[in-house]
């Protein structure tokens, strides 16, 4: 195992590249078992969550190529299986967008349910309730959610949940429903930039999608979809996490790629908090050269701002002066990265779903444990802002959705080296 030695307090300068969406490159990936006919898909970053991906489809007796230094796969499921096992699904919940598509293609699939969580309990009510409703007959039984179907059917579906829209929720139906007989009304469907991005490449194949990006989409089923090319968008997550390392090392950074319109919450955050967002053609540029201040956050589906910018935010938050409240409204438990923050010296108080964070004048290194993927991006951003060496453990977490987050940072002027456990 790797872990990564961070040594806080130089500030970032220069320019980084931003790398295609982890969230939209996988269900697009699993898009493409909604055909015969080859696909191709680039930007797809080298991670180990699309290795994961490209493992099942190929379990799946897919025909899957992953050129991994061009960011480019191809797929050609021919005649996919419609079972994926445990051991391949509990190795990334994203998996679960298999789903849609197989019972689309196959009227008949098992897809293993993935198990727990670290970031807080991850239901799949809602998945389930929408292929119910396009007419599939869903049971889970022994550990493995099997649907099946004579044929899917139109109507309307309603994917708001408790916590607000799921975003893998709204890909499975919307995928499904590509296929079904008539015209499916997505009502509360999950806007992220993913599931436009995901809607567009369906498109590509031949699907009619009305209202991507909107609360409300109106799917009309056709025959069959065709082979398509498609790249995927850039990752708002890693250009949002680049932005708050910017921002806690009192930096500039030019961060290129990065589409300031999918970033608006996170760059209104960082604002009032004091850094200076400029918005340019193509790029975001960050400066944070004066004291900031401390700001509220609540986590809530896009537009609002990201949880999974969540751990980040706490991270500046950490040394920011003042008392600012992180509210999670998305996976309500998320706060694993609070205790290990406090190993650094962070003084920050949990109070049922909010983060009640004092800054601190500084926080000073120590060995930390990584949780989950985005939990480690706030430990390393917490890590720059510390004085002496911050350990990070466990970094196969930051591997499965940052590509070279070690390196970019590097080149940035970041202290930071990976090493063997
Ligand atoms: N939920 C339900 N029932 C469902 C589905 C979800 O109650 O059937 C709840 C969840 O428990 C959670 C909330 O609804 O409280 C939102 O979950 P959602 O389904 O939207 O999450 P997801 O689709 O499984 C994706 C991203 C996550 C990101 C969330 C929220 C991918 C591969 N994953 O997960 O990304 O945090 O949306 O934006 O797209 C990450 O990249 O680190 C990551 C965890």
């Amino acid at each position: 195992m790797e872990k990564l030695i961070v040594s806080g307090g130089n500030r970032l300068r220069g320019t980084v590249q931003i790398s295609g969406s982890k969230n939209s490159a996988l269900p697009i990936i699993a898009a493409t078992l909604l055909t015969a006919e080859p696909c191709t898909i680039r930007g797809v970053p080298n991670l180990s969550d699309i290795q994961f991906m490209c493992d099942i489809l190929k379990w799946l007796s897919v025909n899957v190529r992953h050129h991994k230094t061009d960011g480019v796969v191809e797929v050609h499921a021919q005649h996919p299986l419609g079972v994926a096992p445990y051991d391949l699904v509990r190795k990334m919940r994203a998996s679960v967008c298999l789903l849609g598509p197989l019972l689309a293609r196959l009227h008949n699939c098992k897809v293993s349910l993935p198990g727990g969580c670290v970031i807080g309990d991850r239901p799949i009510d809602q998945h389930i309730k929408g292929l119910k409703r396009l007419g599939a007959e869903v049971e889970v039984q022994n550990g493995y959610v099997h649907a099946r179907c004579t044929e899917l059917v139109g109507t309307d579906v309603f994917m708001g949940g408790r916590f607000g829209s799921t975003v893998l929720g709204t890909a499975n139906i919307i995928m499904a429903a590509t296929l079904a007989k008539g015209i499916t009304y997505l009502e509360g469907a999950a806007c992220e930039p993913e599931i436009e991005d995901l809607c567009d490449f369906l498109t590509k194949m031949g699907a009619k999608i009305k209202g991507s990006g909107s609360h409300m989409l109106v799917i009309e089923g056709v025959e069959q979809l065709h082979g398509a090319e498609h790249t995927v968008i850039p990752d708002r997550i890693e250009a949002g996490t680049f932005m708050a390392a910017a921002a806690m090392t009192g930096g500039d950074i030019e961060i290129k790629g990065a589409r300031a319109e999918h970033l608006c919450a996170v760059r209104d955050k960082l604002e009032e908090a004091g850094a200076t967002v400029h918005r340019n053609n193509g790029s975001i540029r960050v400066q944070a050269t004066g004291l900031l201040k401390p700001v509220d956050v609540i986590t809530m589906p896009y537009p609002g701002f990201p949880t999974d910018m969540q751990a980040q935010m706490s991270a500046l938050m950490t040394v920011t002066p003042g008392i600012s409240v992180i509210t999670e409204k998305v996976f309500p438990n998320r706060f694993m990265h609070i205790s290990e923050m406090a190993r650094l010296g962070a003084d920050v108080s949990l109070e049922g779903s909010s983060a009640i964070v004092k800054g601190v004048r500084g926080l000073s290194g120590a060995p930390v444990m990584a949780s989950d993927l985005r939990a480690s991006a706030g430990l390393v951003i917490a890590g720059l802002g510390a004085e002496g060496e911050t350990e990070v453990n466990r970094i196969y977490h930051v591997d499965r959705g940052y590509e070279k987050l070690d390196q970019k940072l590097r080149a940035l002027g970041a202290k930071i080296e990976r090493v063997a456990e």
